[in-house]
């Protein structure tokens, strides 16, 4: 039996109801930033670390217990949906996850198993109900995936990318093969979803990192309505649910329209800008400067009170940094921002 939540702020910002003070969590918070991390994952590769649960229940807990966030977020990645779809996953070290056999043909889409999510991910979902019942009620826990575009980006470039050359040219060349994929994966996605919230998540987010590459005509074409289906099954359940397209501002109202509970804002962002045009629609979440925690602790405390302020009086703000945090990041710095959010963000909130 899973106990009841005993600090419930981030469920509760995400609904916009009225808390008494900013929930606060760190995309990438399980990382190696934290020597504690480090020290787990000098025993084992990254890839190993993801499928096997108490590894994974482990370095989850690390920023709760050590940074003192508001949520927990289960470690894993976004490309465990390719691989259970039958691509080989690689981790390089110094590199990130590559592919080394990326989709390049009509046939190798063609070879791309449907993926019995279920059965091929059952480590996530182990992993959940482990971290759950360690948790015990202390904050709730977040599950993710990659976004349709995104994956599909990362599938068909093989890794990271500057140009993003191999998928755009795809997209510009047969859209058609290239909305099929989207189309498979924002069923995969979907599923994944679903599979993680029966398995214990409580909230979940969707990282489209790459949104930010295309067009704003291209995005509301090859990102956004696949995003979309994926809203509307999480909604199904009645979750909330965390949209992040990174550096897709210009189409922000429509990401809104969509249904999603909060949108997570880049730090290349006003956040009074994009809070006026959402128009209480969703909520908001970010947009710390990732390297403004490379600054001295009294600084890192200005520029908290500056997202808190863009973010403006009442609920409907969850406090995080515009992207990942970055692996150099001084520990305490990190614990620094989140007690800055926790003493100064009352005043922000109807007591
Ligand atoms: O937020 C969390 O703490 C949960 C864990 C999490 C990881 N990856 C662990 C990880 C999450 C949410 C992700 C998402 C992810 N993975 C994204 C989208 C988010 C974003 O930052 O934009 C992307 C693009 C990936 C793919 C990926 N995984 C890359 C490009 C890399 C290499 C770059 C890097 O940051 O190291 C990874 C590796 C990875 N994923 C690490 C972690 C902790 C580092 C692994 C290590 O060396 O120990």
């Amino acid at each position: 039996m899973n106990e009841p939540l005993k600090n419930d702020l981030l469920i509760r910002a995400c609904q916009q109801q009225p808390i008494p003070r900013t929930p606060v969590w760190i995309m990438r918070q399980a990382g190696r930033y934290l020597p504690q991390y480090r020290e787990v994952r000098s025993k084992a590769d990254f890839l190993t670390m993801c499928k096997t649960p108490e590894l994974v229940t482990e370095v989850t807990l690390q920023p709760v217990d050590i940074i003192g966030v508001d949520a927990a977020i289960i470690f894993s990645d976004i490309l465990v949906i390719p691989e259970a779809m039958g691509m080989k996953l690689e981790f390089h070290e110094g590199r990130g996850p590559v592919f080394e056999e990326p989709l390049r043909t009509e046939d190798d889409f063609d070879k791309l198993a449907p993926g019995d999510i279920h059965e091929k991910l059952a480590y996530v979902f182990e992993a959940l109900k482990l971290v759950r019942k360690e948790l015990a009620g202390r904050v709730p826990l977040i599950g993710f995936a990659g976004a349709p575009w995104t994956l599909a980006a990362y599938m068909v470039e093989g890794q990271g990318s500057k140009n993003f050359t191999q998928i755009k040219t795809l997209m510009y060349a047969s859209p058609k093969l290239l909305k099929k994929l989207l189309d498979q994966l924002s069923g995969a996605v979907s599923d994944f979803m679903v599979a993680q919230i029966e398995a214990g998540a409580q909230v979940v987010q969707l990282f489209d990192s790459w949104a930010g590459i295309l067009t704003p005509e291209y995005f509301r074409m090859f990102s956004l309505p696949y995003i979309h289906k994926v809203v509307r099954r999480v909604k199904e359940q009645g979750m909330p649910i965390i949209v992040f397209a990174r550096d897709a501002n210009h189409s922000v109202e429509d990401i809104a329209e969509i249904g999603p509970d909060v949108v997570s804002v880049s730090w290349r962002e006003d956040l009074a800008e994009i809070k006026d045009r959402v128009k209480g629609k969703v909520a908001l979440q970010g947009n710390l400067d990732p390297c403004a925690l490379f600054a001295p602790k009294e600084r890192i405390r200005g520029e908290v009170m500056r997202v808190l302020e863009k973010a403006g009086h009442g609920s409907g703000h969850i406090f995080n940094l515009g992207h990942g945090i970055l692996p150099q990041t001084p520990v305490d710095n990190a614990k620094a921002m989140v007690e800055f959010v926790k003493n100064e963000s009352p005043k922000f909130h109807v007591s």
